[in-house]
Formats: structure tokens, C-alpha cells, sequence
């Protein structure tokens, strides 16, 4: 039986994130530019998000760019830069097809004004799309994310809008960006590193997480399936003892 067989449809995760992380250790193997590591990546990140949206996966939210990833030589983020336009322009076709509507997350207003163009006419375009979100994590750190709603909310405190006493996780949720979506089920990250670099810190507190040493250019619909398999032979337990959750 193939893998895809083997996935139990009523198991399918409905929020998938993903550390696309590799690209520039699989140009360098082959002996490549950094950047061309990035552009396979974006092949990688095609056929994972087809295959995610074909089985079921409501919200596919990936790590792109982190905001510590500015500190990288000049040369690569302007590649990195120049890519996303590209590709949004490119893969337009394939988010229509799929009916993947795409989102993103992260402190867009410094992205380059190209991407931010790009991105809200690719964003408007695909807003109809029904089957599956696709966010794209772009200048995005979790820190700075929790850090802004605590300001938000310590602003209402301090309007009185909103009570010391009253304040509980709903609200804070409410003001990170992730506030339309629900918490991701199953964390990925690709290329052998076991760190989360900044990513969903607070969403992912009971995401089951997934560790393979493919890198991500290398990552397939197989790779995938394999993740979706791992998922689904998990007891998600919350807290509580398998007797219980089996009585
Ligand atoms: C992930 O691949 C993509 C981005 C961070 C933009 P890397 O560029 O981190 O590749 P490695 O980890 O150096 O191999
Ligand atoms: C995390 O990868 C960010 C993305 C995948 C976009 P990094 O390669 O930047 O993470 P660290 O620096 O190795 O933790
Ligand atoms: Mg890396």
C-alpha cells in the first residue's frame, strides 16, 4: 500500500506548520549558490502545499522568512526578496487551481514595497478560495508577535476597556496575528535541526512535532505523507492518562 493509502481520512490534521528549513545546505552539497537552494525550495513548498490541500488540510501556515533572517548577507535576502515576487507571480495559477486561498503573517511593512504589492494583489486574487489557507510566515517572529498583544491588550487595560481580572488566553489569541485560524496540529521542520527558531511559540503548545533530516529542497509529497503518518499514529493526550481518553 503506497503511503497516501495508508492516511486515515477522518485523521487528517487540520493545521499543518512547517520550518522549510535546508535550502542553503542542499545548494551548497551540489555546489550551488545559496540561492539556488532557495529556488528549489519553492518547488518543494508547490508540491507539498497541492498535496497538503488535495488531502484535507484546512490551514498550511509556513516558516518563509524569520525576522532574524534580516541579519543575513545583503545579497541573499535581496535574492530571497526577488524570489517572492517571482513566485507569487508565478504560482498564482497553481493557489487558483488548487482553490488555496494564500495568507501571511509577519511584520509585512518591512518587506520591500514589490513584495508587499505582490502579496495583497496575490491575497485579493485567491480571497474566494475555499479548500485550504496558505500562509506565508514572511519577517515573522513569535516574540515580537506575543509582545504586540500584550501592548494591545495593555492598552485596553489602560482605556479601561478591559479589566486586569478579565484578561485570559481568548484575548490574547485574539491579538496575535494568528487570531483566524486555529491552532496548528503538526509542526514539520526539515534538515536535522530540533529548535523551533522563533516560530508559533504559543500556538504550537500542543502541536505534535515532527523532526526529518531531508532537507527541505528534497522534501516531497512522500516526505509529507510520512509526517501525516507519524501524526496520526499519536495519542494527543492534553494532559490527560491513555485509560481515559480510552475507557
Ligand atoms: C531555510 O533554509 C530558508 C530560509 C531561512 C529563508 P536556510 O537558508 O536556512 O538553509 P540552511 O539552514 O542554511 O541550510
Ligand atoms: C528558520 O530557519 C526560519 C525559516 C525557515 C524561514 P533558520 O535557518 O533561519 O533558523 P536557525 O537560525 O538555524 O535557527
Ligand atoms: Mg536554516
Amino acid at each position: 500500500m503506497s503511503l497516501k493509502e495508508q492516511l486515515h481520512t477522518d485523521k487528517i490534521p487540520g493545521h499543518v506548520a512547517i520550518i522549510m528549513d535546508g535550502n542553503g545546505r542542499w545548494a551548497k552539497k551540489q555546489g550551488f549558490l545559496r540561492a539556488r537552494g532557495h529556488k528549489k525550495g519553492v518547488d518543494a513548498l508547490r508540491k507539498v502545499a497541492t498535496a497538503a490541500a488535495k488531502n484535507g488540510v484546512k490551514y498550511l501556515t509556513v516558516y518563509a522568512f524569520s525576522s532574524e533572517n534580516w541579519s543575513r548577507p545583503k545579497a541573499e535576502v535581496n535574492a530571497l526578496m526577488s524570489l517572492l515576487v517571482s513566485s507569487l507571480k508565478k504560482e498564482l495559477g497553481t493557489l487558483q487551481k488548487n482553490e488555496i486561498r494564500l495568507s501571511a503573517i509577519g511584520d509585512l511593512a518591512s518587506l520591500p514595497e514589490k513584495c508587499q504589492v505582490e502579496l495583497s494583489e496575490v491575497r485579493k486574487t485567491t480571497a474566494g478560495n475555499k479548500r485550504m489557507t496558505l500562509t506565508l510566515a514572511l519577517s515573522y517572529g513569535s516574540k515580537a508577535e506575543i509582545m504586540n498583544a500584550v501592548r494591545a491588550i495593555a492598552q485596553k487595560v489602560h482605556t479601561k476597556e478591559l479589566s486586569v481580572e478579565e484578561i485570559n488566553e481568548v484575548h490574547l489569541e485574539q491579538h496575535l496575528l494568528t487570531h483566524d485560524m486555529p491552532p496548528p496540529d503538526l509542526l514539520i521542520r526539515t534538515s536535522g535541526e530540533h529548535r523551533i527558531s522563533n516560530y508559533l511559540l504559543w500556538q504550537i503548545a500542543y502541536a505534535e512535532l515532527y523532526f526529518t533530516d531531508t532537507l527541505w529542497p528534497d522534501f516531497d509529497e512522500e516526505d509529507f505523507y510520512k509526517a501525516l503518518l507519524s501524526y496520526q499514529n499519536r495519542e494527543r493526550r492534553y494532559g490527560k492518562t491513555s485509560e481515559q481518553l480510552n475507557p
